[in-house]
């Protein structure tokens, strides 16, 4: 045989190929070897384990194999979150992502959610409250299902959601044409009013009338809406099947799906109009070729899982979203993965640096605007053309300095003011602002922290629009002990509790143990006014001194609040310059350590007079 012959042996041996060979997977077996336009191929495990993907795959017109890669698996094996994310993202965003319509999809993005966006998405969640599912698996899908709504609502997208729960019947909680269905807290409060018990007397699975109350559901919005057959075709469809996948009654699901399609006009074009999804959370021990039966088989995605818990449900959902592409100017969007960088989970810390000295941190208020102290800028006379600020990560290329255009230090601060009375130092009104030379580019690194009081804040909340100030208050420091952090000098998040009513008042009178600095004093008050937050008891964590003006914050609804700014305590836990060394003030310190910050709250009319035109702020 002469050499060229020997290598066109090699060449594929299929001239009619179409569609690129679809492969074998680990443990799986597939029969059919024409790769030709209608050509099918199928796989089937070996016995002990269990197919997951299409079992049958057709090489379509367009090239690409229908289905999902098929795999074989352990038949009780959970699903590791950072496994599960890629893919679900990639199901999810196609689906929120191309709600847009100038928004062009691209094959091989994945995780890509845009937060600013027209149209409207229909999430129908689905509980399974039969008997294979005891009641406490129930609380799990229940806590997942709100958890899921909470996070989706956090986008600021438009979003309707339908509850139904079902055992050997369905029944509708929240039906999708409800106007509470686009009401996040109409429906969490739903959810959490779900009984297990109302399918007490038909335990049986009904995946087949479950999913047909959902068609149902379709066909009855599109009639009392009197929906134009345009409107209704910009809709997309999510079904979120909470489920142990263990059909008993009703016959096979399939032809409830069929109608939901057909309803939705479901064709090779429209396909990421509907989603399907089955997921086992929880203990429960799970049929997982039931549940890859119910979830949609799209190329290169998975519908269909199985969870340990809430909090790795949790953890698939924070992975799936991708906001690197967000660029307007959210507010508090921070990354709340355990693998996120820090400045990732804290995009809008920065570090301020007059003479090119790091003194203090501070934060972004909006694309050009950085709250800080007013105590970092005591030597006011100094070259305001040397000041930097750094934003972005300062350990990476996403770090950059910023040259300043404006300063506002507040003119009531002085911190000599009550010297003549014995207090040596008094950090009243210890706030500036700093106007950046330009704006910064929107990131997963920098990005603003939601200032409460501003219609941003109003949003990232989901109050009504005509909220005010004094109810973000009620809403953000709403207990007398309330969780809330501060970024470290290495970037970590820190966790304190801010002290409000009677707790702020004890939390503040060992302020008259401090005798160095407050010789004399009789009334606390004099030194803390209204002001300042108060935090530093218990294991609470102390700030630093370089850490003045950096942002006092708190979580909401997956969004991020600065209620304060750090400004001064009674201990300072390190001593050296070493950036990762902190000390606990000893057990039995005189004083004991206390952090004051100071409140925005308080400092209302000072910001609104600064930021005005730069944010949007309620009535107070
Ligand atoms: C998170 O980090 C851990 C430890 O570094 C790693 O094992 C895990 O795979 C990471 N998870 C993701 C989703 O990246
Ligand atoms: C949501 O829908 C309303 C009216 O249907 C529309 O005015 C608004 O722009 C939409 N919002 C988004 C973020 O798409
Ligand atoms: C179940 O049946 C009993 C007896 O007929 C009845 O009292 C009860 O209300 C029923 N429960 C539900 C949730 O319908
Ligand atoms: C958070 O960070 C992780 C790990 O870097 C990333 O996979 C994920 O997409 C990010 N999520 C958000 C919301 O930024
Ligand atoms: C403290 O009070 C005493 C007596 O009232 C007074 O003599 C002293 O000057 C005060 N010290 C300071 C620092 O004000
Ligand atoms: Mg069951």
């Amino acid at each position: 045989m002469d050499p060229l012959m020997a290598v066109l042996c090699l060449l594929p041996l299929f001239p009619g190929s179409h569609c690129p060979n679809p492969g074998i997977s680990v443990g799986s077996v597939r029969t059919g070897s024409r790769f030709g336009l209608g050509d099918k191929v199928s796989y089937r495990c070996s016995s002990d384990l269990v197919l997951t993907g299409s079992a049958v795959r057709e090489c379509q017109g367009n090239g690409v194999w229908s289905g999902t890669e098929p795999i074989c698996r352990q038949p009780y094996s959970y699903d590791f979150p950072e496994d599960v994310a890629p893919a679900l993202g990639a199901s999810l965003s196609h689906m929120l992502g191309a709600t847009n319509p100038t928004q062009k999809k691209k094959e091989t993005v994945g995780r890509k959610i845009q937060i600013q966006r027209s149209g409207h998405l229909n999430l129908y969640l689905l509980l399974d409250a039969s008997q294979s599912v005891a009641e406490e698996d129930f609380r799990t899908f229940q806590d997942s299902a709100i958890l899921m709504v909470d996070r989706i609502f956090s986008f600021e997208i438009n979003v309707s959601v339908a509850i139904i729960t079902f055992a050997s019947k369905p029944k509708i909680i929240l039906p999708i044409w409800d106007k509470n269905s686009r009401d996040v807290t109409e429906v969490i409060s739903h959810l959490d009013n779900i009984n297990y018990k109302d399918h007490e007397n038909g335990t049986g699975t009904n995946m087949y009338e479950a999913l047909n109350s959902v068609y149902t559901m379709m066909n009855n919005q599109i009639h009392r809406l009197s929906m134009d057959t345009v409107t209704w075709q910009e809709i997309r469809h999510a079904i979120i099947l909470l489920t142990d996948g263990k059909s008993n009654m009703g016959g096979s699901p399939k032809p409830a799906v069929d109608s939901i399609k057909e309803i939705l006009n479901i064709n090779q074009k429209r396909n990421d109009y509907l989603d399907i999804y089955a997921i086992g959370v929880g203990k429960l021990d799970v049929d997982w070729r039931e549940l890859n039966e119910l979830g949609s088989k799209k190329d290169g995605e998975r519908h269909a899982f199985i969870l340990q818990d809430t909090q790795a449900l949790y953890q698939v959902f924070e992975h799936m979203l991708d906001v690197s592409q967000l660029i307007d100017t959210i507010c508090g969007v921070g990354n709340m993965s355990a693998n996120a960088s820090a400045q990732e989970r804290t995009p809008w810390h920065v570090t301020i640096k007059p003479k090119s000295q790091e003194t203090c941190r501070g934060s972004l208020i909006s694309d050009q605007w950085v709250l800080t102290a007013a105590h970092c800028f005591r030597h006011a006379d100094e070259d305001r053309s040397l000041w930097r600020v750094n934003v972005g990560d300062p350990n990476s290329q996403w770090g950059k300095d910023f040259q300043i255009e404006k300063v506002v230090i507040s003119s009531e601060f002085n911190v000599f003011a009550k010297k003549p009375q014995g207090i040596l130092e008094f950090y009243a009104d210890d706030i500036a602002l700093l106007k950046l030379a330009q704006k910064v580019k929107m990131s997963t690194h920098a990005r603003p922290i939601c200032l409460p009081c501003t219609v941003g804040a109003n949003l990232a909340l989901r109050r009504p629009p005509g909220s005010t100030c004094r109810e973000h208050e009620n809403e953000l420091l709403n207990k007398l002990s309330v969780p809330a952090h501060f970024a470290a000098l290495n970037g970590d998040t820190l966790n304190i509790n801010l002290k409000t009513g009677m707790e702020w008042a004890s939390c503040i009178e060992v302020v008259s143990q401090d005798k160095k600095m407050f010789p004399n004093l009789t009334d606390v008050r004099e030194v803390v006014t209204d002001q300042f937050l108060c935090s530093g008891t218990g294991e609470d964590d102390n700030p630093c001194k370089g850490e003045s003006g950096g942002a006092v914050f708190l979580e909401r609804r997956f969004r991020f609040f600065q209620v304060g700014l750090v400004s001064w305590g009674l201990y300072n836990p390190c001593s050296s310059t070493n950036k990762n060394s902190r000390k606990k003030a000893p057990r039995g310190n005189v004083p004991p350590p206390r952090d004051f910050h100071i409140s925005l709250f308080r400092l209302q009319p000072w910001l609104r007079q600064h930021l005005e035109g730069v944010l949007d702020f309620l009535p107070l």
